[in-house]
């Protein structure tokens, strides 16, 4: 580390979970393409994410963020941009009311195209194929022809990406996410419906808050953020010719920008201190996830907090940690011990998705609810005995009404999961879920506001 950063100096570094594409002229064509392409972010973006991020850091605002696992080409479209954005806006106004500050919303949304794999083939009817890596690598149809990586496929994910922020960025500042708005969705859902009686009402406490601002004079009138919001991208930076392509210098600062989204994320499987992925991440100026799985190691941990957040800036790095149901009191409070002894700056988040990931009887991949809930309850019991800050959650989730997830008030059965199972990659949370879920975690935010006020 230390060697002087440029956007292809992660070529040099050990990679792995990426692509050999056959083709080497039509990979630079590609990439010489997209490098003449305009930038999906601008810089300046990035950095007052980057801001937003180190006021989370501090235990001023909560972070959410959450996404499909993969991103597809066959499900582009508005009605699946607008259902996930949508829920995404319900769950931020409840976890606002819940942790009485505000969150920060960040969509796994234009541009989360690329998976790592845990092999590099897998077994469809008898045949053994390369892994499907996500539709800007290769495709999912199980064919030989399908499954080579393309490097055209980077240029239609682009344009997707483009499009879609192109739509949030609509959505956000247009009038489509006026909080009146907003919160009168949660109500209509909340309500008549049976098991969800303890949801209503606190999304009538909600509505009784809006009605008293509203009286007090604050509305969207007189002030605009309530007919607005600021929503950011992320992704994880996984495919590099990609990232090096649309990596750019900010104008402004001089600086190196990733242009691809407004932040990225290194997975728990590319994560090594010296690997491409760090490499290329160190030298962007964006706000930076890296996931922490159950393998990482506490001195690990600080070289890559080192590597990837040399000057202890608040809100450039988030670590996201993935245990597992039961396993979070195993690691989570080492690595927090790690990180408080060495006074570094972070946004400490919760992925309660990626430990949770069982095969069902029927032979589908899925996430208990239950499982997906208790990781975060263990989330914010671990940092409120350790004295640190639960900063935000991470969820794998869709604005569909989808049947991936097992469990929920609207309970998914076993037995449901064929009906609507349309992931390319992971089990997601279906609308329904997801809303549920930003209820309890507002539940949790709220009992630590509580704590905190006995305890003064
Ligand atoms: C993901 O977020 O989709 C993912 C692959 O996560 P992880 O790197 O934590 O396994
Ligand atoms: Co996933």
């Amino acid at each position: 580390m230390g060697a002087e950063w440029t956007r292809a100096s992660w070529r040099s570094r050990p990679r792995v979970q990426m692509p050999d594409y056959p083709d080497a002229a039509a990979l630079s064509a590609v990439e010489r393409k997209l490098a003449s392409y305009p930038p999906l972010v601008f810089a300046g973006e990035a950095r007052r994410l980057k801001r937003e991020l180190g006021e989370v850091a501090e235990g001023r605002a909560f972070l959410l963020q959450g996404g499909d696992c993969a991103e597809s080409f066959a499900e582009f479209s508005a009605d699946n941009i607008r259902d996930t954005f949508k829920v995404m806006l319900q769950m931020a106004v409840v976890l606002t009311f819940g942790a009485k500050c505000p969150v920060v919303k960040i969509g796994r949304m234009a541009g989360q195209f690329a998976k790592p794999r845990s092999s590099p083939t897998e077994t469809v009817g008898g045949l053994e194929l390369p892994s499907y890596r996500g539709d800007i690598i290769n495709g999912f149809a199980p064919s030989e022809a399908e499954r080579a990586p393309d490097p055209e496929r980077m240029l239609q994910a682009y344009l997707q990406a483009a499009a879609t922020l192109n739509l949030l960025r609509a959505f956000s500042q247009g009038g489509f996410a006026d909080i009146t708005r907003v919160h009168a969705w949660t109500l209509d859902f909340t309500s008549g419906q049976a098991g969800y009686e303890k949801y209503h009402a606190l999304a009538n406490r909600i509505s009784d808050a809006l009605d008293f601002m509203q009286a007090a004079g604050v509305n969207a009138g007189s002030a605009d953020t309530l007919h607005r919001v600021e929503f950011y991208t992320s992704h994880e930076a996984l495919l590099l010719e990609y990232e090096e392509a649309l990596a750019r210098v900010d104008s402004t600062t001089g600086l190196p920008v990733a242009g691809s989204g407004h932040m990225i994320w290194i997975g728990d499987r590319t994560r090594q201190p010296d690997g491409a992925h760090v490499e290329f991440a160190r030298g962007v100026q964006n706000p930076i996830g890296l996931k922490c799985g159950p393998s990482i190691t506490e001195s690990d941990l600080l070289r890559l907090i080192d590597a990837l957040n040399p000057k202890n800036e608040a809100g450039r790095l988030t670590l996201i940690a993935r245990f597992g149901a039961g396993q979070a009191g195993e690691h989570l409070p080492r690595l927090i011990r790690a990180v408080e002894r060495e006074g570094r700056k972070v946004v400490w988040s919760c992925d309660p998705m990626h430990g949770n990931t069982i095969k069902s009887a029927s032979g589908y991949k899925t996430r208990p609810f239950e499982r997906v809930l208790r990781e975060v309850r263990e989330f914010f019991a671990i940092h409120a005995a350790e004295g640190s800050y639960p900063g935000g959650v991470h969820f794998e989730m869709t604005g569909r009404d989808v049947t991936e997830c097992t469990g929920g008030v609207r309970a998914v059965t076993d037995e449901d999961l064929s009906d609507r199972y349309h992931t390319a990659c992971d089990p997601r949370l279906n609308a329904a879920q997801s809303l549920e879920l930003a209820f309890l975690v507002a539940e949790m935010l709220h009992q630590r506001l509580e704590a905190q006020r006995a305890a003064v």
